[in-house]
C-alpha cells in the first residue's frame, strides 16, 4: 500500500458558491464565475488550468443561484446539432470543449459558511489524497506553470502548498497573510510558519498574501470539521492551515512573479479581458492597432473625456 501522503494529486475543487456582489447588477442573474472573459467563462479557464496540470477530476462546490454553472458544463445536445446542421465546426469545438476539458462534478454547499466550509464539502469526493483548491476570481495567465510548480512542491515535501503573491503592504488586509521562511529550494519556495486571515495592515506577518491557488493534504479535512468560524464570521481555510503548521504539519509557499488577474476586481477584470484579448491570434492585430489610437486620443489625467 502505498503511503497516502506520498500518492500525486489528481482531483481539484473550485468554490464556486459566492454571491458575486462586487458585480451586481450583472451577478443578479448570472453567476460571476460565467462572466466571459473574452468569449469564455472566467471558470473555463479556471478549469482549463487544473486540467493542464495533470487534475482532470474536478469537483465545483455550488449554491443557490448556480444552476447556469451545471448547464455549462454539461452537454447541449440542440445546440450541438443546429450547429452540425449549419456545418459550423468552429464553434461546435467551442462548445464541446466545455464538456471534454475535465471531468466535472458538483455538490452544494447548503449555506455560506465561508471557503473551509465550501472545501470541507469536498471531503467525500477527494477521500485519503492530497488535492488542489482553485479559487474561480483569480486567473492565473496559461503561460505560467504556477499550479505544476505546486504540485511539484507538494509531491517532494509532503504536506501543503499555498500560492503567495507580493501585494504589498496597504493592500494585506484583504487576504490571508503569511510569515515565512527561507527553504533549500531557492527564492520562491518557502515554508510558512504562521497565517492569518484578513490582518490589520499593522497586524500583518508580511506583505506575502495568499493568492487563490493551494494543494492541501487530506488532514486538512479534519482539522476544518474542528475549526470555530474566524474573521466575518465565517469557517476559514486560512485558520485550518494555521492550525496545521502548529502541529508542526509542512507547509509550504510559491512565491508566484507570473501575471495574474483577480476577475472578481472589476478594474483586473477589465485588464484581463483586453490583455488576453489582444494576445489572441483572431481578435489581438485588430483590437492592437485599436487600442493605439484609443490611447492618442485619450484627454489627459483631470480632464473629462469628451
Ligand atoms: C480568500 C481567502 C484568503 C485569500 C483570498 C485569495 O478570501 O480566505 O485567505 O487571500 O481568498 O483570493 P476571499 O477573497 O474569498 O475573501
Amino acid at each position: 500500500m502505498p503511503n497516502p501522503s506520498t500518492r500525486p494529486a489528481r482531483k481539484a475543487v473550485i468554490p464556486v458558491a459566492g454571491m458575486g456582489t462586487r458585480f451586481l447588477p450583472a451577478t443578479k442573474a448570472v453567476p460571476k464565475e460565467l462572466l466571459p472573459v473574452v468569449d469564455r467563462p472566467a471558470l473555463q479557464y479556471i478549469v482549463e488550468e487544473a486540467a493542464r496540470a495533470g487534475l482532470p477530476e474536478v469537483l465545483m462546490v455550488t449554491g443557490r443561484g448556480k444552476a447556469a454553472i451545471e448547464d455549462f458544463f454539461d452537454r447541449a445536445p440542440e445546440l450541438e446539432t443546429a450547429l452540425e446542421k449549419k456545418g459550423d465546426d468552429g464553434r461546435l469545438a467551442a462548445v464541446h470543449e466545455s464538456t471534454e476539458v475535465a471531468q466535472v462534478h458538483f455538490v452544494r454547499q447548503g449555506e455560506a459558511r465561508g471557503l473551509g466550509h465550501a472545501v470541507l464539502q469536498a471531503a467525500a469526493f477527494v477521500g485519503d489524497e492530497p488535492f488542489a483548491v482553485l479559487l474561480g476570481d483569480d486567473l492565473i495567465d496559461a503561460r505560467d506553470h504556477l499550479l505544476e510548480q505546486m504540485l511539484a512542491v507538494q509531491a517532494e515535501h509532503g504536506g501543503s502548498v499555498i500560492a503567495l503573491l507580493d501585494v504589498g503592504r496597504e493592500n494585506i488586509d484583504k487576504y490571508g497573510a503569511v510569515a515565512v521562511e527561507p527553504t533549500d529550494d531557492g527564492g520562491d519556495v518557502v515554508a510558512v510558519t504562521g497565517l492569518v486571515e484578513k490582518p490589520p495592515v499593522d497586524e500583518a506577518p508580511s506583505s506575502l498574501a495568499i493568492i487563490g491557488r493551494y494543494v492541501l493534504a487530506p488532514e486538512v479535512f479534519d482539522v476544518l470539521r474542528e475549526t470555530a468560524p474566524g474573521r466575518g464570521g465565517e469557517i476559514q481555510l486560512t485558520d485550518a492551515l494555521a492550525t496545521l503548521v502548529e502541529r508542526g504539519e509542512p507547509v509550504h509557499g510559491v512565491v508566484f512573479g507570473g501575471r495574474r488577474y483577480d476577475t472578481g476586481d472589476k478594474l483586473d477584470y477589465l485588464k484581463a479581458v483586453i490583455r488576453l484579448a489582444a494576445e489572441r491570434d483572431d481578435l489581438g492585430p485588430a483590437l492592437r492597432g485599436w487600442l493605439r489610437d484609443f490611447v492618442t486620443e485619450l484627454p489627459p489625467e483631470g480632464a473629462s473625456p469628451s
